[in-house]
């Protein structure tokens, strides 16, 4: 193997990603002999390409973003159990064993993006509110069951997504997942502890989310998943009302770190801090 350790993200469009700037500060932080880079690869070619790199370019595993995080399930060795509960694939790992790992960190990275932020220690665990029933719901919602909430009420506009979302996840005792048409908005919001956009409404270039907060307890916590703008409409109208909020650029520095610690192995975790967010706003479009 060389000495050069490389990994990358492999997306279609993929020129927006930002990976390059997260695990490119690190690289450098750390003096990491490595390289990550963004590869374009059309859905036809994506199973073939991966292994290309793996195999004959001696990647040591990549990132894996839209549309191939559902593909990238069929063209790994084994699943890791976030990636086996979702069903998608963020992360893929060449392992010592010589086998394929796919991993799933966007559950790992939407936790740890709402346990580090200022506030969270006083959300209750009662409610949470989720809008969406696509992918990233998905990994929203395991990350709020394995944190604990009785409750998750799944708000979609299509509610048959909503109810597959539900018979699709296995479920503690004690704990219900609820799908609801978004007629059932402001009743849903009632008693809530938590608010979670994981649609991409909101996103600069979409409409916004129009949700009206009303019925929203002012304790609870409100976030997006949506990190362009960084301060989306949800998130501006939910501080005006007084809730705590934290944006979704955590999401996506959080769920790079396990994949940075496989591909190159630095002495000690690396850290998601003020610098690395400057960094990788700075690299961002407006
Ligand atoms: P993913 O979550 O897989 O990245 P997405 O296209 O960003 O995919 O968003 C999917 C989610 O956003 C779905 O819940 C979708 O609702 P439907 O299941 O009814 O399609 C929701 N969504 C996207 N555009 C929407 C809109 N204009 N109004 C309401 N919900 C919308």
């Amino acid at each position: 193997m060389s000495a050069l350790r490389r990994a990358g993200v492999l997306g279609w469009p993929i020129e927006h990603s930002l990976s390059p700037v997260i695990h490119g500060l690190w690289l450098k932080r750390f003096g990491i002999a490595g390289r990550y880079e963004r590869v374009a690869v059309e859905p036809e070619r994506f199973a073939a390409e991966t292994l290309r790199l793996l195999q004959e370019q001696g990647w040591r595993g990549m990132n894996v973003t839209a549309p191939h995080k559902e593909a990238a399930v069929r063209v790994v060795d084994r699943l890791d159990a976030a990636a086996e509960r979702i069903g998608a694939v963020n992360t893929v790992v060449a392992c010592a064993d010589g086998r394929v790992e796919g991993r799933n960190t966007d559950l790992y990275g939407f936790r740890r993006n709402l346990e580090t932020a200022a506030g969270w220690e006083r959300v209750g665990r009662r409610a949470a509110v989720v809008i969406g029933a696509g992918g990233a719901s998905r990994a929203v919602v395991c990350a709020l069951l394995d944190l604990g909430f009785k409750e998750v009420r799944i708000l979609n506009r299509t509610v048959e997504k909503a109810r597959a979302l539900r018979d699709d996840l296995s479920v503690k005792e004690g704990m219900r997942l609820a799908p609801l048409s978004m007629d059932w908005a402001a009743p849903a919001m009632e008693g809530a502890d938590l608010l979670v956009n994981t649609t991409s409404l909101g996103m600069t270039g979409r409409g916004p989310l129009d949700l009206p907060l009303d019925p929203l307890p002012r304790e609870a916590f409100v976030t997006d998943i949506v990190y362009a703008p960084l301060e989306t409409d949800l998130l501006t109208r939910a501080r005006a009302r007084g809730h705590a909020v934290v944006d979704g650029l955590g999401m996506l520095l959080h769920q790079a770190v396990p994949g940075f610690e496989a591909w190159f192995e630095p002495p000690e975790p690396p850290a998601v801090d003020a610098e690395l967010r400057a960094a990788v706003l700075a690299a961002m479009p407006g």
